[in-house]
């Protein structure tokens, strides 16, 4: 293979490859940081349950999280639980996540509580 073509073939493998690739970081990083509160499949049912006062959000709950945005969704990430009015013990992530693996945290959440509204194509704003 030519260099240049090796260059477009590597290129478009990066292409199709990333979106799965984020898909699989978003996942392992829930399942590291936020399933001891929120559970494994985001049912707020995680082993810290127990010991809080405060129930962590159950993230297939789809009534629910439909009334959130994405950008609210976001914020409670990055900035933590008051940043959206809600309990500060849902910690801030800010120095743990990039914006860009906060992102993807969302897209893994709307895997969880909105797959018909995704396949659906709803702007979730
Ligand atoms: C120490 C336990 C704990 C950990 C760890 C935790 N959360 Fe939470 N989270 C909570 C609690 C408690 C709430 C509910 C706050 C409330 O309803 O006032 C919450 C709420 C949320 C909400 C919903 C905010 C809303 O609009 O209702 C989102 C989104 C969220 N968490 C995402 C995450 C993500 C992503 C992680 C991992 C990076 C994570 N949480 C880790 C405890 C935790």
């Amino acid at each position: 293979m030519r260099p240049i073509n090796l260059l477009f073939a590597v290129a478009a493998l990066m292409f199709i490859a990333a979106p799965v690739a984020n898909a699989e970081e978003a996942f392992l990083n829930y399942k590291s940081y936020c399933m001891q509160c929120h559970g494994m499949h985001g049912k707020g049912d995680g082993v810290n349950v127990p010991a809080m006062n405060v129930r962590p959000r159950d993230h297939s709950d789809n009534k629910y999280m439909m009334t959130r945005t994405n950008t609210e969704i976001f914020k409670a990430i990055k900035f933590g639980g008051p940043a959206v009015n809600k309990s500060v013990k849902m910690p801030a992530w800010a120095d743990t996540f990039t914006d860009e693996e906060i992102t993807q945290m969302v897209g893994h959440i709307r895997t969880l509580c909105c797959e018909r509204e995704i396949i659906r194509g709803v702007n979730f704003k």
